[in-house]
């Protein structure tokens, strides 16, 4: 099939690579020539496990390509996906100019004669569909196009975002045309997964439903984790006795410092607003991402208690700013917003992670931070270390070694990642997230 990528972001530039891997022939589209030029020369916009490979691969065998030239680009698809950003706007809902602009772009370069089936990837709210269709008319103006408009969210996780596309748990295909479902259903013929064909608001909705229901199981461990600091239970255990029952599952509910990221929290917010919108209150999500600030507070809190509001004369180590694991990315970072505060607070701040320091710096300056080469330089003369990504390495460190060349040895594991009983062992003033034995005995 010739398939057509509007945005080369992560969800973009995987679909399109995996998309030619299968076979099919893509062209990527983006306004932004530095980052087309870089992609069709190997060199990626983000860090993304695999992904450079499979570009290059791609490209060699002539099966993809980055313009930036849009008519050619969407005369070339005959399925054409937007793959733009949303943003959230100040008001918290989601910016769908990128998606209108695409959407007119689309309908101003469509051949008179050509049939395209234009496809929303980027997560956009219950209804959008509908404006999607009015813009592509606009941008046609009085030319007779003939288009479908159809819905396939994307469920890809960053980090593994090319495994997912390949071994999603179920796709997701809403239309109100038999033509496009059908021409999608082809597609997607490629995976043994279930396909799930439903009509647009329904394929709309599923994302924003999947999103804010995994950002509850992680607000609800959360809140299960305050639990057990008062009452010395270990949210780890209880984490493992829940989701061994299969009707829970195991996964996400891993209690930590909360969720960030560039989908959760736009998205459970922007699934409230959409229901305040049909005048529902959604008082789950409100409590859901209430909860999510308050245990990025309550963690901060703990090192305050400890240390008292005046942190200047203080050396803190800092492992990981990346807002999960296997990722550069450092938006809506919890890590991010932790580190800011501690340096708001005067701490001179050590910081690793094994992949996102250089978007760290563009988020963070230098101002009271000095950026490291390796996890071991973080603990140098540190009054406390602090682990705030959940990079599996970090587990896996010579801790016995580390903490002797600390001014004092405390780790403050915004993740859970260590034993606190082995870290008791070496001496260390261990404060977790949850954790029986944990030194913060305030309760
Ligand atoms: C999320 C979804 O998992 C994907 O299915 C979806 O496609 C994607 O959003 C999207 O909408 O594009 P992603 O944001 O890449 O993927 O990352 P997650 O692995 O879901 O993690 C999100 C946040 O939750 C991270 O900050 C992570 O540290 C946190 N988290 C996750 C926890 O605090 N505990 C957990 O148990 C799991």
């Amino acid at each position: 099939m010739k398939i057509t990528i509007i945005g080369t972001g992560y969800v973009g530039l995987v679909s399109g690579a995996v998309f030619a891997d299968w076979g099919h022939n893509v062209v990527c589209l983006d306004v932004d020539k530095k980052k087309v030029d870089n992609i069709n020369n190997g060199i990626m916009p983000i860090y993304e496990e695999g992904l450079e490979e499979l570009v290059k691969k791609v490209s060699g065998e002539k099966r993809f390509i980055a313009t930036t030239d849009y008519r050619s680009a969407v005369e070339h698809g005959e399925l054409i996906f937007i793959c733009v950003g949303t943003p959230s706007n100040q008001a918290g809902a989601a910016n769908l100019d990128y998606v209108f602009s695409a959407s007119e772009s689309i309908g101003k370069y469509t051949p008179e004669d050509d049939y395209k089936v234009v496809i929303t990837k980027s997560t956009v709210p219950v209804g959008t569909h509908n404006k999607v269709r009015e813009h592509i008319k606009i941008g046609a103006g009085d030319k007779k196009i003939k288009f479908d408009v159809a819905s396939n969210p994307e469920f890809l996780r960053e980090g593994t975002s090319i495994y997912d596309a390949n071994n999603t748990d179920r796709v997701v295909i809403g239309s109100d045309s038999e033509k496009a479902l059908s021409v999608l259903e082809d597609l997607y013929k490629h995976l043994d997964s279930p396909i799930v064909k439903t009509d647009l608001a329904s394929a709309e909705l599923i994302k924003y439903a999947a999103n804010s229901f995994l950002a509850t199981k992680i607000s609800f461990i959360n809140e299960i984790s305050q639990i057990c600091e008062r009452t010395g239970a270990d949210v780890k255990s209880v984490a493992l006795g829940m989701g061994l029952d299969q009707r829970i599952g195991s996964r996400f509910l891993n209690a930590g410092i909360g969720y960030g990221g560039s989908c959760f929290p736009k998205d459970v917010e922007a699934l409230y607003r959409t229901s305040s919108e049909y005048f529902y209150d959604f008082r789950l999500l409100r409590g859901v991402m209430d909860a999510n600030e308050r245990q990025r507070d309550y963690f901060v809190d703990k090192v305050f208690r400890k240390y008292g509001s005046n942190l200047s004369e203080l050396n803190f180590g800092v492992l990981g700013s990346a807002f999960k694991n296997g990722t550069d990315d450092t938006r809506k970072s919890v890590a991010i917003a932790v580190i800011r505060v501690l340096r708001g607070a005067g701490a001179n701040i050590k910081l690793y992670d094994p992949a996102a320091l250089e978007n760290s710096k563009k988020e963070l300056g230098d101002d009271n931070i000095e950026y490291m080469n390796s996890s071991e330089e973080v603990f140098d003369k540190s009054d406390s270390v602090f682990i705030l990504t959940e990079w599996p390495e970090f587990a896996n460190l010579d801790y016995k070694d580390l903490v002797e060349k600390m001014n004092s040895k405390v780790i403050f594991d915004g993740r859970n990642l260590l034993d606190p009983l082995e870290m008791k062992k070496l001496g260390v003033e261990y404060y977790g997230v949850g954790r029986k034995e944990d030194a913060d005995d305030t309760h």
